[in-house]
């Protein structure tokens, strides 16, 4: 008899609800989005959505009505009735007995969910501490995919540290993005705002293509670029970019005071225009 255990109940195979055989949990296959809502309207659902179907059809999970997941999404956002939420779905390739190669005519199965967001009182003013830690990661994360090991891994030892957030750091020395972040650097001296280019190596972050679009009106130019921690730590103001949380300050970086310890004015000028952005204020 074919049999299976869940925690401590014993039951046959047969009688597993389908969440428990999905590919998701068995491989992490299937992809994901994070969005936000500001005031009561989501915020870039168009990208989002876009993001979406490109992870989609880069695992070649296909046939999904992106059309179909919008509603859903709108639908259950408008039923939650938050003003300010985090938005979470994701499709994974779907449920049957664990195999790695995946049977034929398989429905993905979708998920969502909508919690209330409280942003942190005085986390923009005080800002985050950060710690590098090393980029364990695939070589696909541009990919918004479900393995996030080494991401969970990385905010473990950044908790341990008293830190918010690992800056993860490549083979070749370089930083490439948060566990769960972009990252940015401000040269104040040159008024440039550095991040990394673009590639399989960083997802490609919502948060950071408003940033990059912002800069301008902040009187900072953009240089795509790869920093090693210690050119980082050299700059005057280090940000953290995250849907969620859009814009947040880095003062201490692996232990090391960034600008004077509090949010710099390049920064506090990125978090205002954001701001406008998002909520038209
Ligand atoms: N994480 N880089 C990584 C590795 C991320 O996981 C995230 C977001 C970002 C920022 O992307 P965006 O600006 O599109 O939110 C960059 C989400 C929020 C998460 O996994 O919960």
């Amino acid at each position: 008899m074919e049999l299976a255990m869940v925690n401590n109940d014993l039951m046959p195979i047969t009688e597993l609800g389908a969440a428990y055989q999905d590919r998701g949990i068995f491989f992490g296959d299937g992809v994901y989005e994070v969005l936000r809502s500001y005031d009561g309207r989501i915020f870039a659902l168009k990208e989002h959505l876009e993001r979406f179907a490109r992870s989609l059809c880069e695992i070649w999970i296909d046939g999904v009505d992106i059309g179909e997941v919008e509603k859903k999404v709108v639908t259950t956002y408008e039923k939650s009735g938050y003003d300010n939420a985090r938005l979470y779905f994701h499709i994974t390739r779907g449920s049957e007995p664990r195999n790695h190669l995946p049977g034929k005519g398989l429905v993905p199965n979708f998920f969502l969910t909508v919690n209330e967001l409280k942003d942190k009182p005085g986390e923009k003013e005080h800002g985050i501490k950060v710690i590098t830690y090393p980029d364990l990661r695939w070589k696909r994360c541009d990919i918004k995919s479900l393995n996030l090991l080494p991401n969970v891994m990385a905010k473990m030892v950044a908790e341990q540290k008293g830190c918010y957030e690992a800056i993860l750091v490549n083979d070749a020395g370089e930083i490439t993005e948060g566990s769960g972040s972009a990252f940015f650097a401000v040269d104040t001296e040159r008024k440039v705002l550095i991040t990394r280019p673009l590639g399989s190596d960083i997802l490609p972050s919502i948060t950071r293509s408003i940033v990059v679009k912002i800069a301008q009106n902040c009187g900072l130019g953009i240089l795509e670029q790869n920093l090693t921690p210690a050119q980082a730590a050299r700059c005057g103001e280090l940000v953290m970019a995250v849907t969620t949380k859009d814009i947040v300050p880095i003062v201490a970086f692996d232990g090391q005071t960034i600008g004077s310890g509090v949010c710099g004015k390049h920064t506090k000028a990125l978090i205002e225009e954001f701001a406008r952005l998002a909520r038209g204020k």
